[in-house]
């Protein structure tokens, strides 16, 4: 959603300001705008249009912008439609702005400060911007002004602000949405995500909550709202200069998917000592997985997706109790939570709104908590009483791949872990986990360069309007987020269905040549699956079979296959799934379309 980036120092703005927001472009927009600091003229000049920010540079292009401090904003529609006035930024009076978020109370402050009548928009955005006004026209001090406006917000906001009597100064405020800020030889900077800031330098901090932050040329002060001066607290990003980058791919998707190898492995290395799962380098104590007697998982998405193949590893191998709740019900759903429950977030962002509420409402019910997150510092990581982090990279395509499989590696080495200090596995049982967990990248590596061949079983669905998904137990956890995939990158209405299922109702919808994916790699329910299989077959369905090399069998061999490598069956979700990523890959980007920004989707989520 909405993307944030303010710079101020040495260098002209303009090219900072265009870069960041190309690279926050990922989060999902439909707007874009920059304001700069008009030394000469003593004020603020703003440019704006609805579109992408190649639209806003076109606007830009033949201005004389002199200007070496500026903000610059990508809109994600909430308040008004996308059009050139509702993108930001908002000017009121002195004050120019961008937001990230949502002022829940805009339509009270309207008649509160009576601007019915003074604005120009249709967003809460520049309500916002108008009561800030309306309180530094009373003492021309920026401080005071920021802080009796943020009294009156209600809602989520990130606010960065210019006045137009301070030149070369920025300002921000915020409450729930993200900024992270740093300070480099070349100035100061601040952004909505390290994304943004990640070519610039390596150290950033998070600005808390509640707390203004001015960035000068050479400065950065932050003070909370009783005057108290704040020190940042500088993270290190672990993210290679140009992992935001393409590195030659035609697109982000693809060159996260084929990351996974490398991802997966970094995210399992360290964690393990002598063979045994060890959580030490991330201070998580044992008692954290001994002390509860349930689990609840929270997340949204493919992230809940993780949670599914999570909860029947939990079952196979603890035989604990866990649910798998999606965020966004979580809190309206009753949930039984207590303080002997553990709940696990998930988010590759850490900023998902309703994931981050579903956390907070456990805890206040005494839960112990553990995130599972791929961005350092954020909401999400900061609400929880432990940190696991993917060691993923950062994830740029809206389609969530390598975010998914790291997700995945660190259930596996939880669930391993649980089994070890509970007495379920012994040690060598548990080494043999191990073992087998660390060849997942060389088994992953070995599907990436069998690509061409899922390339071909794509094409066969390029041109179809409704697709099913059909597997069994852990398969059919697999095709969830399998489906999911597809649906969102090609916009093919895909179903995942519990193959079993399909006789209770759906296999009305199955008839000549309805596609049908069809995944096959847990032996234990194999010859009920390949029934199910041959139901839709009979029935006309055009098949793909995913299938694990050790479990082809003559008959089998009567529909387009792809084979997928051996691991034992609880493994098997990672060549399944990066397959599964593959096909939805190779259908979007065949049928021409954006794959990495999928229409009205956004990466990060943060409106409930
Ligand atoms: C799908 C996808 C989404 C996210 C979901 C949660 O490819 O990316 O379903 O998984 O929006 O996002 P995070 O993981 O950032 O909380």
């Amino acid at each position: 959603m909405c993307g944030i980036i303010g710079y101020t120092g040495s260098k002209q703005v303009k090219p900072i300001i265009i870069d960041a927001l190309t690279t926050l472009e990922y989060r999902g927009y439909d707007s874009a705008g920059m304001a700069v600091c008009n030394n000469q003229k003593n004020r603020t000049d703003v440019y704006k249009c609805a579109g992408r920010v190649r639209d806003l540079e076109k606007k830009c292009e033949f201005k004389d912008i002199d200007s070496t401090c500026g903000i610059g904003h990508t809109r994600w529609a909430t308040h008004g439609g996308v059009c050139d006035t509702n993108a930001h930024p908002h000017s009121v009076g002195k004050v120019t702005l961008v937001h990230n978020g949502i002022i829940e109370n805009y339509k009270d402050l309207i008649d509160e400060f009576d601007l019915s009548s003074a604005l120009t928009s249709e967003t809460d955005t520049e309500v916002a911007a108008a009561v800030l006004d309306h309180f530094y026209e009373k003492g021309h001090d920026a401080k005071k002004a920021v802080k009796s406006a943020v009294k009156k917000l209600k809602g989520t906001f990130a606010l960065v602000i210019m006045f137009s009597d301070i030149p070369d100064v920025i300002y921000s405020i915020r409450n729930v949405s993200p900024i992270v800020a740093t300070l480099s030889e070349e100035g100061a900077m601040l952004a909505s995500d390290n994304t943004a800031l990640c070519r610039f330098t390596d150290r950033y901090f998070v600005v808390p909550e509640y707390t203004i932050v001015e960035l000068k040329k050479d400065k950065v002060t932050m003070w909370d709202l009783n005057d108290n001066e704040i020190t940042p607290q500088y993270l290190t990003m672990d993210w290679e200069k140009n992992s935001a980058e393409k590195n030659g791919y035609p697109f982000y998707m693809e060159k996260e998917i084929m990351e996974q190898p490398k991802a997966i492995r970094d995210t399992i290395s360290g964690r393990t000592r002598a063979g045994i799962p060890n959580f030490e380098a991330d201070h998580i104590p044992d008692s954290l997985f001994t002390g509860c007697e349930r689990i609840c998982v929270v997340a949204c998405g493919t992230a809940m997706h993780a949670g599914l193949v999570f909860q029947a590893l939990v079952k196979s191998r603890l035989n604990m109790h866990i649910d798998v709740e999606l965020a966004s019900e979580f809190m309206y759903s009753d949930p039984v939570i207590d303080e002997k429950t553990l709940v696990i977030a998930v988010s590759q962002s850490g900023e998902t709104i309703d994931t981050l509420e579903a956390l907070k409402y456990a805890r206040r019910k005494g839960a112990k908590s553990l995130s599972i997150i791929n961005v350092k510092g954020s909401s999400i990581a900061r609400e929880s009483d432990y940190v696991l982090y993917t060691n993923a990279g950062p994830e740029i395509a809206v389609a969530s791949t390598k975010a998914y499989t790291t997700q995945l590696a660190l259930f596996y080495l939880i669930v391993y872990k649980m089994a070890h200090i509970r007495g379920v596995l012994s040690d060598d049982e548990i080494r043999e986990c191990i073992r087998n967990l660390k060849r997942v990248p060389e088994v992953v590596s070995s599907v990436l360069d069998e690509k061409n061949a899922v390339h071909v079983i794509a094409r066969g669905v390029l041109d179809a309007k409704d697709l099913f998904m059909i597997g069994r137990g852990l398969d059919y956890s697999i095709l969830m987020e399998g489906s999911l995939k597809l649906k969102e990158v090609s916009y093919i209405h895909s179903e995942a269905y519990a193959s079993g299922e399909l006789k209770h109702g759906p296999i009305a919808l199955i008839t000549d040549n309805t596609p049908v994916v069809a995944l096959v790699t847990q032996e234990r329910i194999m010859s009920k699956e390949l029934s199910n299989i041959r139901e839709v077959r009979s029935r006309g369905a055009d098949v793909a079979l995913f299938i694990k090399a050790d479990l082809i069998q003559s008959s089998t061999r009567e529909f387009d296959t792809f084979v997928l490598p051996n691991l034992p069956d609880e493994l098997m979700v990672f060549p399944a799934s990066v397959a599964l990523q593959l096909l939805a890959y190779y259908v979007s980007s065949d049928k021409g379309f954006d794959v990495d920004k999928p229409r009205n989707l956004a990466k990060v989520v943060t409106v409930e």
